[in-house]
């Protein structure tokens, strides 16, 4: 899409983990009947995951007590949402990598890059172990690759992958991540496109912003200002068109 003369390729995010011969990843491309940026939002705020994912990756203890620290980058924003001490979610129990019914600290960190890539590290380790400090290696360690391609202002084709780093070359791995992170997409489909009916009916607004939206707030200044200039540059190299 676009000029191609104003692609810069330095600005293609890095996926390698995609094909990480230290990584395993499966995935998916969904369409959504919602714009690309409800689903950055909906990425950048996992405390939807406590509620919305209980079958799969949350529980409702995921949802409540989180702490969340958002910084912008050069072109985009990371957070990072801890939860302290809490049961493992449903999947985290079918993968059978932390110690059998033992509570969690789990963290999650989310990378937005402008216009529409999100990768999310995310995964938990026993309780008091270091996760909460940092140290992640002895934990369950997993990513979620997001790209987000518009098709319409109100439609997407959506890029998905699952990415572990335990049970490499595993087909039963392969099939519980690739399910368990479908279920949770279409869970996400099914609020995304009942949020853009709503939007198409009475507009959207960012009024009722929560605390827990901060970091989608962010995402959605940096995208703002992506738009705008490259708006700009597009009126200058050609005011006629843009005009
Ligand atoms: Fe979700």
């Amino acid at each position: 899409m676009g000029d191609p003369v104003a692609a810069d390729d330095s600005m293609i995010p890095d996926f390698g983990l995609l094909t990480s011969p230290k990584h395993a990843a499966v995935g998916k491309t969904s369409h959504v009947e919602a714009s690309y940026q409800l689903i950055i939002d909906n990425l950048m705020d996992l405390s939807h995951v406590g509620y919305v994912h209980t079958s799969t990756i949350g529980n409702s203890a995921f949802g409540g007590k989180a702490q969340l620290k958002v910084q912008r980058t050069e072109n985009g924003v990371n957070a990072t949402r801890l939860v302290a001490d809490i049961p493992q979610p449903p999947l985290y129990v079918k993968a059978g990598v932390l110690p059998e019914g033992k509570n969690i600290d789990r963290w999650s960190s989310m990378t937005y890059v402008a216009p529409a890539f999100i990768i999310i590290h995310t995964g938990g380790a026993e309780a008091g172990t270091g996760a909460l400090e940092g140290q992640y290696d002895h934990g369950l360690n997993l990513w979620v690759m997001n790209a987000m391609t518009p098709e319409t202002a109100t439609t997407t084709n959506y890029f998905w992958a699952s990415v572990r780093a335990h049970a490499l070359g595993n087909f039963e791995a392969d099939e519980l991540f690739l399910n368990g992170v479908s279920e949770a997409f279409e869970e996400d489909r099914a609020v995304l496109e009942a949020e853009q009916q709503v939007i198409n009916r009475r507009g959207d607004s960012w009024s009722l912003a929560l605390k827990a939206d901060a970091a989608s707030i962010e995402a959605r200044r940096v995208l703002e200002r992506a738009i705008q200039e490259e708006e700009a540059v597009a009126l200058q190299r050609s005011p006629a068109v843009a005009a």
